[in-house]
């Protein structure tokens, strides 16, 4: 082959990859017909393993012309190349897109339960007052539960509250508790004065469900054992209590009440929230009877091993459900049970 043959093929080789690389419609087309055009097979490089029989100018000059076209060619299918991985990862985008114009699906946060509400409100009050947060167990024993809180095996007191006990062999007088009173008991052994404790938690009674009894329930308990307490001092924590979850103008009052872990024991009474004591349908007479407390009993205080020649204290115990039907206006106790997302909606963002 002479310098002009093999240029021809150069010329013509150059010419007909651009055609090929034109016509290919994907990828593989087009890298078959880059081996066609350049391989090591192809016209192309044999032509250009014939510049070796030229004489040294003619080589050097048609080897330029080799070098030339291969470039272009080279140049051409990587550009083909590149647009064919453009158009792929165009549609690659366009199939997995986004449609910013559709509308969003919002999400749907739950919500704490009334319950949970009403008892962090609770407990946050007495925790800015200073209060330790304990709990208790949900089984307690026959001492716990009743002996140390001055309720005997023989007290009438015991059949105020139909308990619920456990059959676990070796330990017959386990019971579920019937108040959270046990864990002023729990919490009084457990150290010297000063305590000032509130503790919330599940109790349970052997009792049918209506509107406004459930046989499980929750309370939340609250001790203050120190130096020098009286009843003004239960008075004023109930008034800062009652206000915290009522409103600012309530007013507390005490009657007469008999529990047999405090000396005296008090119903406590708070101020109708929606009358301001008047007396409408929430309240009736214009006061809402909210919980029991008093004086801690001496015997209560001798039972855990405290002195009760010097120390006083007071207790109270409040049923939250009762609080939560009161704040909330809900009709029936059973509601909070029943777990219906058309009820505990309701309670989206109030806390
Ligand atoms: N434990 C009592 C109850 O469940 C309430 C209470 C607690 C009363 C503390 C006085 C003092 O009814």
């Amino acid at each position: 082959m002479d310098a002009d043959a093999m240029i021809a093929v150069f010329m013509r080789e150059q010419e007909r990859g651009v055609e090929l690389a034109d016509a290919a419609t994907n990828l593989e087309e087009l890298e078959a017909a880059r081996t066609a055009v350049l391989g090591r097979k192809a016209p192309f490089a044999e032509a250009q393993k014939q510049l070796g029989s030229l004489g040294e100018d003619e080589r050097r000059r048609v080897g330029q012309v080799a070098n030339e076209a291969r470039r272009a060619l080279q140049a051409t299918f990587d550009d083909r190349r590149a647009a064919f991985e453009a158009q792929a990862e165009d549609a690659l985008l366009a199939s997995d897109g986004v449609d910013l114009s559709l509308p969003g699906r919002r999400p749907r946060p739950g919500s704490l339960h009334p319950l949970t509400l009403v008892e962090h409100e609770v407990v946050d009050t007495f925790v800015r007052l200073g209060f330790r947060v304990v709990e208790g167990p949900e089984i307690e024993d026959d001492w716990h539960n009743f002996q140390a809180l001055n309720i005997p095996p023989d007290h009438p007191a015991r059949t105020m509250k139909d308990s619920l006990y456990v059959a676990i062999p070796g330990h017959p007088e386990l019971l579920l508790r019937t108040e959270t009173s046990a864990a002023q008991i729990r919490t009084m052994q457990a150290q010297q004065p000063p305590i000032y404790i509130v503790s919330p938690g599940r109790v349970y009674r052997r009792e049918t469900s209506d509107a406004t009894h459930l046989a499980v329930f929750h309370q939340v308990e609250c001790l203050v054992v120190d130096d020098g307490i009286t009843f003004a001092d239960l008075k004023g924590t109930l008034e800062v209590m009652a206000r915290s979850l009522f409103g600012a103008n309530r007013r507390v009052r005490l009657g007469p009440a008999y529990f047999p872990f405090v000396e005296p024991g008090a119903e406590v009474g708070v101020s109708c929230f929606r009358c301001d004591g008047v007396g409408c349908r929430v309240c009736g007479n214009g006061w809402i009877e909210l919980l029991g407390a008093g004086m801690v009993h001496p015997q209560v205080l001798e039972n855990c091993g405290y002195d009760s020649e010097r120390y006083t204290g007071f207790a109270f115990g409040m049923g939250i459900e009762r609080v939560a039907m009161l704040k909330y206006g809900i009709p029936d106790m059973r509601m909070l049970l029943e777990g219906d997302v058309r009820f505990l909606r309701q309670f989206q963002g109030v806390a």
